[in-house]
């Protein structure tokens, strides 16, 4: 019978950590738990960075961006001595069950906790949306936002100098906030590793653009292609001069959009009834709109299908 509980966030920080990290407190105390806060993720757990937290601790943290527990990538933490130093910690304040909110190195982490016998249950907190046996990360529709609207900014500027505006984006591996950025503000074209590039039919498609348009937009999946070497071809091949902008880590900062505060709550209940259910390696997901959890290891299988949304952005973009 678990009694207390750790939460944690690590990797990336996303919008909406802060409402999942207030569930989770809120929910643990219901349920008749102690819950500790542990510090920047690993390295606190590592470091004995732990104290304990209460209803008070998370007042008026809901609607913050970022994490106020503070997160960090440590990747010795796929050193088995590392893990068991933190286990040792966990172990001086009779921790005996965590929450690991982050993206898929934070799952990684969590899975090989649980493999060590300390029950560990996921909560999907990344603006990348790559952790496939979600249908949403905790950040990921803040992070959208906050894309759209600075491309509605670059649009304003392309359109009254007649240029094409190229915006790379972020997602690591995944295209998902790139294409759906792309629907978004009615790109001319997307890059993601998932949908592909021609440079022909970027071209073509730049170029037929400019008979009825006076700017144009390319979103681009972070480093998939150099895209000041783009700008050159598309002002050498195009009507339009091109302009580059790289939106960077604006887009993980920012208060959390509603529907961002209501999954992670709805997700830090969840996950704390997981490990009050005896619930190992697991992870709270979000299908079809019903919250669920998963073992760990399935929700990072898979591929990212994004075939039905990009064939829609190319009926409505052509
Ligand atoms: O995973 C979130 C993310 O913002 C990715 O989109 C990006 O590739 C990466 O983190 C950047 O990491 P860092 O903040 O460590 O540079």
């Amino acid at each position: 019978m678990i009694k207390r509980i750790g939460v944690l966030t690590s990797g990336g920080d996303a919008p909406g950590m802060n409402a999942a990290i207030r569930a989770v407190v809120r929910a643990g105390i219901d349920f008749g738990l102690e819950v500790y806060a542990i510090y920047n993720g690993y390295l606190g757990m590592y470091e004995g960075d732990i104290e304990r937290m209460y209803r008070k601790s998370v007042s008026d943290k809901l609607r913050l961006g970022g994490t106020f527990l503070g997160t960090a990538r440590l990747p010795e933490f796929d050193q088995e001595e590392v893990r068991l130093k933190a286990i040792e910690n966990l172990k001086h304040f009779d921790i005996d069950g965590i929450v690991c909110i982050g993206g898929d190195g934070t799952y990684h982490g969590a899975m090989a906790l649980a493999e060590m016998g300390v029950p560990t249950v996921g909560i999907p907190g990344t603006i990348d949306n790559d952790i496939r046996g979600t249908d949403y990360t905790i950040g990921f529709d803040t992070a959208l936002n906050t894309a759209v609207e600075c491309v509605d900014k670059l649009r304003d500027t392309s359109t009254s100098h007649h240029r094409c505006s190229i915006i790379e984006v972020m997602g690591r591996n995944c295209g998902d906030l790139a294409l759906w950025t792309a629907i978004a503000v009615g790109a001319e074209y997307v890059i993601t590793a998932e949908t592909g590039y021609k440079p022909d039919e970027l071209i073509d498609s730049i170029c037929k653009a400019a008979k009825t348009k006076t700017h144009a937009i390319i979103i681009v999946a972070e480093k998939l292609v150099d895209i000041n070497e783009l700008a050159k071809k598309v002002t050498d091949e195009t009507p339009f001069e091109a302009r580059t902008s790289v939106l960077g880590h604006i887009q993980r900062g920012g208060k959390p959009s509603a529907r961002d505060r209501v999954i992670a709550s709805e997700m830090g209940y969840k996950a704390v009834e997981a490990l009050v259910n005896g619930e190992i390696g697991t992870c709270v997901c979000i299908k079809n709109d019903k919250i669920i959890t998963t073992p760990i290891k399935e929700a990072l299988e898979g591929v990212n299908d994004l075939e039905e949304k990009y064939r829609v952005f190319r009926i409505i973009n052509k």
